[in-house]
């Protein structure tokens, strides 16, 4: 009996053990971090889709200022969910070899936006429309950091 229990405890423990570590072995939490920051990604260019449609009059622009700001505040997001160093999606390693600059790149991005949604919020759509495109620099970071 007393060799029953111990082997029934035994098989507990393992039971537990394998509860708790094997989801972090599996690749769940790696992907779990990449769907993270596409999630952002995502978010910013359905809001730079968006505002896309108003800069090009075919919506009317009521929303403009939210849609700067919504791109601001999920900027400042981005950053953080590139902090874990996770390989894969369409990022390259170059993102965490060159952290510094890839998080001044983002970190200027945010910046520039942020910018943007004041000048338009203070003047209206068309006096920021110069900042508002200067501001996107999407494609200067996606050249060196994402892949083709
Ligand atoms: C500082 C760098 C940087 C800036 C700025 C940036 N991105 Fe990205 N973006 C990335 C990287 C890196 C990836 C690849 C992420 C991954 O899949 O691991 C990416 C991926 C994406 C994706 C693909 C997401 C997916 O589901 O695969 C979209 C869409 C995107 N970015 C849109 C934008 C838009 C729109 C802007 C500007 C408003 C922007 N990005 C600004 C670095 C940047």
């Amino acid at each position: 009996m007393k060799r029953l229990a111990k082997l029934t405890g035994c098989v507990a423990a393992m039971a537990m053990f394998a509860a708790l570590v094997l989801p972090t072995l599996a690749q769940a939490d790696d992907q779990d971090v990449i769907d993270y920051r596409q999630h952002i990604m995502n978010t910013m260019d359905a809001q730079t889709a968006a505002l896309g449609q108003i800069l090009s009059t075919v919506i009317p622009d009521d929303n403009v200022v939210a849609h700067l700001e919504v791109i601001a505040i999920a900027s400042q997001q981005s950053l953080s969910s590139f902090e874990k160093k996770v390989l894969g999606g369409e990022s390259l390693p170059e993102v965490w070899e060159n952290w510094e600059d890839f998080s001044a790149k983002m970190n200027d991005f945010s910046e520039k936006i942020t910018t943007a949604a004041q000048v338009a919020k203070e003047k209206g759509k068309d006096a920021a429309m110069g900042t508002i495109l200067n501001a996107l620099t999407c494609k200067q970071c996606h050249d060196v950091y994402r892949k083709k």
